[in-house]
């Protein structure tokens, strides 16, 4: 049976005489919107907080390891991690320990690698030895910014995975002075590179020759490769958003770990599998 049908007999009700009587139509829709699948699954939320694959998280589930404010837990079910306590053994899930997220301003100079066969500083050499992290995603050595490092496998790859088409933005000095507005809109609507268009990208030019590029892709060199596009090559790249994370307090060369809150949302972010429409696969 169709499910809004079935809802709608379901909340008919009797009157005392028998006949039936419809119930009033704002009642029956936050019926309806009560009875839809709220929430993610329950074996998602505990792989995007690093107890393992989906396919291990199933598992941990099945074994009636994993209880929903009290209740063990069945495969599939779905959970509010805003309102709902998820207990794996007993202790809140929260992050699996020995998780670390750090957010590093990268200053320039400083290279987007583990290590550097010509012994290059990178950053790595920034933040702590252990645990072993690693840069999600790539700066290039002349550009400045905002840098997540992690040993969170799974949500380094959700972050750097074009399905999710995080946003990145940059703040940008370009050389020639003031960009032409033609030349804005190249940016905005897509502009060819070598390696094809690229997506359509939010660009202001809050100075003349100062631009602010929000693009959600990761090709190599992009923002540099667009600016010369247009005719105008970079001086200044710094990267100011990842997604969710900004800190504008943070001096280059620092880092810090992430506050709770931002990791929630960071992970929020990324926790659908919903897919932009239009964002073609790229490296990152
Ligand atoms: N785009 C670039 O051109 N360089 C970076 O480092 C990041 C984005």
């Amino acid at each position: 049976m169709h499910r809004v049908e079935h809802i709608s007999r379901r909340i008919r009700t009797e009157r005392p005489a028998g006949r039936p009587v419809e119930v009033p139509l704002w009642e029956q829709w936050a019926q309806q919107s009560a009875a839809l699948p709220q929430g993610e699954r329950l074996q998602k939320v505990l792989a995007i907080r690093g107890w393992g694959s989906r396919r291990v998280c199933e598992e941990i589930i099945a074994a009636g390891r994993v209880t929903v404010n009290g209740e063990v837990a069945v495969l599939g079910r779905r959970v509010d991690t805003e309102t709902d306590l998820v207990e794996l053994d007993g202790v809140p899930i929260g992050l699996r320990p020995g998780l670390v997220y750090y957010l590093l301003n990268k200053p320039t100079g400083v290279i987007t690698t583990a290590s550097d066969p010509q012994g290059r500083p990178t950053v790595i050499d920034r933040v702590p030895a252990e645990p072993r992290v690693y840069p999600v995603g790539r700066l290039d050595v002349d550009t400045e910014g905002l840098l997540l490092l992690t040993n969170d496998g799974d949500l380094a790859q959700r972050l750097t995975h074009p399905s999710h088409g995080v946003d990145k933005e940059y703040l940008v000095e370009v050389d020639g002075g003031s960009v032409a507005q033609g030349a804005l809109r190249r940016l905005r609507e897509g502009i060819e590179l070598d390696d094809g268009f690229t997506a359509p990208a939010k660009v202001s030019q809050p100075s003349p020759g100062v631009l602010r590029v929000t693009i959600h892709e990761g090709r190599n060199r992009q923002v540099r490769r667009m600016c010369e596009a247009i005719g105008h090559p970079v001086t200044r790249l710094i990267r100011v958003r990842i997604g969710t994370l900004h800190d504008r307090t943070l001096r280059p060369g620092d880092w810090r770990e992430l506050l709770p809150e931002e990791l929630n949302a960071l992970i929020e972010s990324v926790g659908s599998h919903t897919t932009r429409a239009g964002v073609a696969p790229v490296d990152s």
